[in-house]
């Protein structure tokens, strides 16, 4: 749709910005905080970009006044951050750790202050290691129950600070990675195992909405899923399908059981053919149906495009760009379903995401059609390398451009009827990215660190702070 006028960004629009705890936080075994699999993981060798871990991340444990005061000269109205579970109960489910629950109520009372709205993510990654050791993390039933109690602690302590929460941060992404691609913890390559995983993942995901309705009748909360948008590579109608299978079994896989509490049909068909779906015991899609959520959370950093696959084709295994060396896409797929290919309409990063800003409003559309929720962007930025300059400058104009461009088509999806409540970049300040290091940066804020030297971990402000301050302080205008 081309609209001649465009509406205006609502009143209480959440301009905002987003983190993780492992990637921020750092102080991983001070005041009584456990062990996650990503402190274990992060430290097995050839793991992580150049061995990185978050063992001082960004010293945020440390320096969260100096960082929440940064957010709050930039006016923003809403941080979402996550809490990380072995802080609250280090070995994942019995004894909680007084001093891990402290330490977010001063983040949140903080926040609060600057009258910042908080916005937690229950999990983003860093499962107890407790729990991976005692009962093998997401592919027991027990991480159920172990979930929900520590869920239901945090609602119970912050129900009166905290309006809106996030269940799982990109389950489609931590499952893959976690037991198809064997790239995250804990390592496995099986994709049998990886449907099972995600199936209890899918149970204690509406198990803690459940428990949430009871608590926080008031509040807000969904799942943040990382959406790519699917694209056919062509208009044979081999490579729609194609597109479509890839859509059904790359995002609704997951999206329509988060909102209608039931696995999509053909896919669900697919993967029982070929002995992969997971076990429905009884009561499970009730559980699944009882944990609807108030809003979708979208991770939106690019979109897909699909050719068909025939399926006696062979796929290289996936690569991904760790170095940000651009050129290093190799075709991947699933044969019989989907082949992914390079848009070639689209411009890349140097770590070869795809910029694509019209796939944001298109994912939004798709969502809004399909599910008729309220949907939040809880991630989007540009991952790029930034030039500290003397005098402590960083021309990061290239990430103004990023964010400008998504800004506008989310204005665009606004008008079409998408309703839209808030935007967080990612990230607020740089952080350790997962298994590309130091060196991918996201923030507003630089950090001056780096791979193998800590240095003084100063923070700096770059060009695009002062930018988004002006696109809070005019609601986006
Ligand atoms: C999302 C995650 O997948 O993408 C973040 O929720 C992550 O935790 C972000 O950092 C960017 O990914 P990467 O690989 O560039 O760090």
């Amino acid at each position: 749709m081309d609209h001649q006028h465009k509406d205006a960004f609502p009143k209480d629009f959440l301009w905002g910005s987003a983190s993780a705890a492992y990637q921020i936080e750092g102080a991983w075994n001070e005041d009584g905080k456990g062990p996650s699999v990503w402190d274990h993981f992060a430290k097995i060798p050839g793991k992580t970009f150049k061995g990185t871990n978050g063992d001082v991340a960004v010293d945020h444990y440390h320096r969260y006044k100096e960082d929440i005061a940064l957010m709050a000269e930039m006016g923003l109205k809403a941080y979402r951050f996550s809490i990380a579970w072995s802080r609250i109960f280090p070995d994942g489910s019995d004894d909680l750790n007084e001093q891990g629950i402290q330490y977010y109520e001063r983040i949140i009372d903080e926040l609060l202050h600057y009258e910042i709205e908080p916005i937690v993510t229950l999990y983003h990654w860093d499962l107890p290691q407790a729990l991976q050791d005692q009962y093998g993390g997401w592919e027991s039933r027990k991480i159920i129950g172990d979930f929900n109690h520590y869920c239901v602690t945090l609602f119970e302590r912050f129900k009166d600070k905290v309006k809106y929460w996030v269940t799982l941060n990109e389950q489609n992404v931590f499952i893959s990675l976690g037991y198809e691609q064997a790239k995250h913890p804990p390592g496995v390559s099986d994709r049998k195992r990886m449907y099972e995983a995600n199936h209890i993942a899918n149970l204690a995901n509406a198990k803690a909405i459940a428990s949430f309705r009871e608590i926080v009748p008031d509040g807000k909360i969904g799942p943040s899923f990382a959406y790519g948008p699917a694209y056919p590579y062509s208009n044979d109608p081999k490579d729609v399908l194609a597109a479509e299978n890839a859509e059904e079994y790359l995002n609704y896989w997951w999206l329509d059981v988060y909102c209608n509490g039931e696995y999509p049909k053909t896919m669900w068909k697919y993967l029982n053919k070929n002995g992969l779906s997971p076990t429905l015991e009884d009561g499970d899609t009730a559980l699944l149906k009882s944990g609807k959520p108030d809003f979708l959370g979208v991770n939106y950093y690019q979109t897909g495009t699909f050719e068909a696959s025939p399926f006696e084709e062979v796929f290289q295994a996936a690569k991904v760009n760790h170095d940000g060396k651009k050129g290093q896409f190799v075709e991947s797929g699933i044969a019989g379903l989907f082949k992914r290919k390079r848009n070639a309409s689209l411009e890349t990063t140097d770590w070869d995401w795809e910029i694509d800003p019209v796939g944001l409003k298109i994912g939004l559309r798709r969502m809004t059609s399909r599910y008729r929720l309220p949907v939040m962007v809880t991630e989007n930025g540009l991952g790029a390398f930034d030039t500290l300059e003397e005098n402590d400058i960083i021309q990061d104009d290239y990430r103004i451009d990023y964010i400008r461009r998504h800004i506008e088509q989310l204005k665009e999806a606004i008008t079409d009827g998408v309703d839209l409540i808030g935007y967080c970049t990612w990230s607020f300040t740089d952080l350790l990215s997962w298994l590309n290091g130091y060196q991918k940066r996201y923030g507003f804020v630089y950090i001056d660190r780096d791979e193998t030297d800590e240095k003084d971990l100063r923070r700096v402000k770059k060009k695009s702070f002062d930018w988004y301050k002006k696109v809070i302080e005019t609601n986006g205008k």
